[in-house]
């Protein structure tokens, strides 16, 4: 091919052109292609629930879902907040749904809470991990994918109508940017219509005034902006759950019986469960999947991938690149391994070092020792042998004095033998 013709392709702009059609095609089936696709693929739908332990948040999945999970009651004795992730299959009409309720259990049973967000944060971003370690694997499936990753976390608030405890506060703080929060206030039962408007304003507001971002119901499709838009006006919603069935008039209806009276769940001047159903599971759902994928994974994705060294080139003129990442990150790891071999090495020596030359002191302090016993040990020698020789000295001369004695005596001895004899001779005489 001629280099002009190169040049033409490579700086030619594609430009669509309008055509009409002569007939019926088909492709506008497009859509319904795509929701056929979708049902037999199924749905998976991930929802955190945390709150208290007894606040109501089990009450409140069967009641939204209108059936009975199992789940174990949480004791008030857990060492610390822990995860608990269960899923069920669902269906209804030809639509599967593959739902995920995550408990968040003992939630606020420490009494150290500084870090009870943590292992919520901790499990949030190891979907986010699971699904981009899936991205980057060179035979992904993300077809049929088993999507982990947290859709919308549902915040129990406990109804006290003072303000949010600041153990809620930080939680969704820490917890705003990596999923869509939903906060509802529990058992609004327990708290009159009135305190119930304060606290709701209340709560709004401190909020808004700590930076936390919740869920916003989307405004741009027409469809439903209006009824988001109402229903983001009435958020936190305050919800009964209630699977139990009273008879209301000549109908069975879900509620919680008082002796004073009965509380309807799905009577919207009761509470604002239905709101929340239909904003949770008719209206938004899709929507939530959508925002997990787009905003907070996305979020995650960019930040993980800026840590391990990926960039993105700089618009049109330096295209990112895979290969000259990979190297330049290999060659940052090596020349940071022998950084660290260098420093290792030398930290060794050093060492070997330190230990010679105390070694070299200990010896030297030895010798002294040695010096020195030697020395006492000359001069103890010395001192005997001076005693031996006095005592040898002393020893002749008791000898000497003994032998001079015993002459002394025996003279004597012989001169007293010889007197009686002198005596006789003279009486004799
Ligand atoms: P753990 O999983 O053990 O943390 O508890 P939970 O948050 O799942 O609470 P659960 O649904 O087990 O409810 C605890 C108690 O609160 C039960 O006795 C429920 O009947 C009661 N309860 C649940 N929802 C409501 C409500 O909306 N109003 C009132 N007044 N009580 C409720
Ligand atoms: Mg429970």
């Amino acid at each position: 091919m001629a280099a002009t013709d190169l040049e033409r392709f490579s700086n030619a702009e594609p430009e669509p052109r309008s055509l009409s059609l002569g007939g019926h095609v088909g492709f506008d089936s497009l859509p319904d292609q795509l929701v056929s696709k979708s049902v037999t693929q199924g749905f998976s739908f991930n929802i955190l629930c945390v709150g208290e332990t007894g606040i109501g948040k089990s009450t409140l999945m069967n009641t939204l879902f209108n059936t009975t999970f199992e789940t174990e009651e949480a004791s008030h004795h857990e060492e610390c907040v822990r995860l608990r992730p269960q899923t069920y299959d669902l269906q209804e009409s030809n639509v599967h749904l593959k739902l995920t309720i995550v408990d968040a259990v003992g939630f606020g049973d420490q009494i150290n809470k500084d870090e009870s967000y943590r292992p919520i944060v901790d499990y949030i971003d190891a979907q986010f991990e699971n699904y981009l370690q899936e991205e980057l694997k060179i035979r992904r499936s993300l077809f049929d994918y088993q999507d982990t990753r947290v859709h919308v976390c549902l915040y129990f608030i406990t109804p006290t109508g003072h303000s949010l405890k600041s153990l809620d506060l930080v939680t969704m703080k820490k917890l705003d940017s990596k999923v869509n929060i939903i906060p509802i206030i529990a058992k609004a039962d327990t708290i009159s219509k009135s305190e119930l408007h304060k606290f709701k304003i209340k709560i709004m507001g401190e909020l808004v005034s700590n930076g936390v971002q919740i869920y916003q119901f989307p405004t741009d499709d027409e469809a439903v902006a209006e009824i988001n838009a109402v229903m983001n006006a009435h958020l936190p919603f305050a919800v009964v759950g209630s699977t139990e069935e009273v008879k209301v008039g000549n109908k069975l209806v879900r509620a919680r019986q008082y002796p004073w009276g009965v509380v309807q769940v799905e009577n919207e001047n009761h509470c604002d469960f239905v709101k929340l159903r239909e904003m949770l599971i008719r209206v938004n759902m899709e929507d939530l999947r959508e925002q997990t994928h787009s905003r907070h994974y996305e979020l995650y994705r960019r930040c993980k991938l800026e840590e391990m060294g990926f960039q993105d080139g700089d618009g049109d003129s330096q295209p990112f690149s895979l290969q000259e990442t990979y190297e330049a990150k290999r060659k940052e790891f090596l020349s940071e391994l022998q950084r660290k071999e260098e420093e290792m090495r030398q930290m060794f020596v050093n060492k070997v070092k330190e230990t010679e030359l105390e070694l070299k002191e200990k010896e030297r302090e030895l010798h002294e020792k040695f010096e020195h016993l030697k020395r006492v040990h000359q001069e103890e020698k010395r001192k005997v042998e001076e005693k031996r020789r006095e005592l040898e000295e002393e020893t002749s001369a008791f000898n000497r004095r003994r032998a001079a004695v015993e002459a002394l005596q025996s003279q004597a001895l012989h001169a007293t033998s010889q007197q009686p004899l002198r005596k006789d001779k003279d009486k004799k005489n």
